[in-house]
C-alpha cells in the first residue's frame, strides 16, 4: 500500500476525487470578480484587448476550446484557440490588441512555450498564462498569470488540472466582461455563488462512481467509442475521448453531435458505444434528434444527462443523470463522469493507468 495514495488505487483516481478541493483552492481568496486578480497589468490589458488568442496542447487545449464559448458569449470577445505546435509553424496575421493566453498544467511544454515566443516575435505584447506551476518557464515568460491550485498532478492523464483551468478561465471571462461593462452587480454575485457551489456539485457527481463502473465493464469489451456533445460540451466530448484513448487504448473520437451525419454515422452499429454529453440546455432537443440517428443504426447510447432532461432509459439507451443542471458552468461538471468512465475502463482492461504507454506527463522536447 502506497501511503501517498490513501484509500485510492491510482493517482488518477485520487486526483479525480481531489477535484472539489482543487477547485476551492483555486478560487480561494476570490471575494469579487476583478481584473486585478490576474496581476497589476491586467486591468489595462483587459480594457485594451479586442481579441483573445489561446495557445495550448492536449487537455489544456480543450480547456481553451471551452473558454472560447465563454469568451464569445459572456464577454463578447472574439477568441481563437490554436494547437501550439501548429501555430508556431504557420503564417498567421498578428493583431496587437490580442491577448495571447497560454494554458498549461506544467508550464514547461515545449510547443506551448515556442508558440508563446512566436506570438511575441510577431509583436503581440499582451501575454498571460493560466498555469499550475508558479515557478515554471511559462509564468516567467508572460506578463500576467493565474496560478491554478490543483496541487501536484502525477497521473499522466490530466484531470484536476483541467477542471481548475476551466474555473480560472471562467473567472477570467467574467473579469473581462466586467471590465467591458457587461457584468452587472447582480450577475457578479450570481456567478460567484455558482463558482462557490462547484465543489459540492462535484462531490455529488463523484458519488456516481459505481454506476459509471458498470458502464466501464461494457466499454472494456469494445474496440471503439464515439463521444458526442454540442456547443460548449463539444470540447468535453473531445476530452472524454482523449481520456479513454490515453489510458485504456480504445480508439475513441469526439464529435460535435450535429456533424454525425457528415461522416461518423457510417461507423455506427451495434458494436459502437456512443457516449453522449447531454445537459439540459438550448441544444437538448437537437441532441435528442442526433441520439435517434444513432439508435436507428443500432448504436448503443450511454447518456450523461442532468436535471430536467427527461431522457428515459430504454433498450440500447443507458442513462446516468447528474443531480443538477449547471448552466454556464456545466462543462466543469460534465467532464467528471467521463474521467471516471475512462479510469474504470482502463482498470477493467488492466492497463497501466498512471503511466500509459508512449506518453509523458510533460513534453519538454518538440
Ligand atoms: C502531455 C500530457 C497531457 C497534457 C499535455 C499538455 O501530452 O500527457 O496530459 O494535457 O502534455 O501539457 P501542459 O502541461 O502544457 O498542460
Amino acid at each position: 500500500q502506497n501511503i501517498a495514495l490513501g484509500p485510492y488505487t491510482h493517482y488518477m483516481q485520487k486526483e479525480i476525487f481531489e477535484q472539489p478541493q482543487a477547485i476551492s483552492d483555486t478560487l480561494e481568496g476570490v471575494v469579487g470578480i476583478s481584473s486585478s486578480i490576474f496581476g497589476h497589468e491586467t486591468p489595462a490589458m483587459f480594457k485594451r484587448l479586442k481579441r483573445v488568442l489561446i495557445l495550448a496542447c492536449g487537455t489544456s487545449y480543450y480547456a481553451g476550446m471551452v473558454a472560447k464559448y465563454w469568451l464569445e458569449s459572456l464577454a463578447k470577445v472574439p477568441c481563437d484557440v490554436e494547437i501550439a505546435s501548429e501555430y508556431r509553424y504557420r503564417e498567421s496575421v498578428p493583431d496587437k490588441d490580442t491577448l495571447v493566453l497560454t494554458i498549461s498544467q506544467s508550464g514547461e511544454t515545449a510547443d506551448t512555450l515556442a508558440a508563446l515566443e512566436h506570438a511575441k516575435s510577431l509583436g503581440m505584447d499582451m501575454t498571460m498564462t493560466i498555469c499550475n506551476v508558479a515557478t515554471s518557464a511559462m509564468v516567467k515568460r508572460t506578463r500576467a498569470h493565474y496560478i491554478t491550485r490543483a496541487g501536484v498532478e502525477i497521473g499522466v492523464a490530466s484531470t484536476k488540472a483541467f477542471t481548475t483551468q476551466l474555473a480560472a478561465l471562467f473567472l477570467m471571462t467574467s473579469a473581462i466582461a466586467k471590465e467591458k461593462g457587461l457584468l452587472s452587480e447582480e450577475e457578479e454575485k450570481a456567478r460567484l455563488k455558482d463558482m462557490r457551489h462547484l465543489p459540492e456539485a462535484m462531490r455529488a457527481i463523484l458519488e456516481k462512481e459505481n454506476e459509471i463502473k458498470e458502464w466501464a465493464s461494457v466499454f472494456a469489451q469494445k474496440n471503439n467509442a464515439l463521444f458526442l456533445g454540442r456547443g460548449m460540451h463539444y470540447p468535453i466530448a473531445l476530452e472524454g475521448a482523449l481520456k479513454l484513448k490515453e489510458i485504456s487504448y480504445l480508439h475513441a473520437e469526439g464529435y460535435p453531435a450535429g456533424e454525425l451525419k457528415h461522416g461518423p454515422l457510417a461507423l455506427v452499429d451495434a458494436e459502437m458505444p456512443v457516449v453522449t454529453v447531454a445537459p439540459n440546455d438550448e441544444l437538448l432537443e437537437k441532441l435528442k434528434g442526433n441520439m435517434e440517428e444513432v439508435r436507428a443504426r443500432k448504436g448503443e447510447l450511454f447518456v450523461f444527462s442532468d436535471q430536467g432532461c427527461n431522457i428515459q432509459p430504454s433498450e440500447g439507451m443507458h442513462v446516468i443523470q447528474l443531480p443538477e443542471n449547471y448552466a454556464v458552468l456545466s462543462p466543469i461538471l460534465h467532464v467528471i463522469p467521463l474521467q471516471l468512465l475512462a479510469y474504470h475502463t482502463a482498470i477493467a482492461k488492466g492497463t497501466d493507468v498512471d503511466k500509459p504507454r508512449n506518453l509523458a506527463k510533460s513534453v519538454t522536447t518538440e
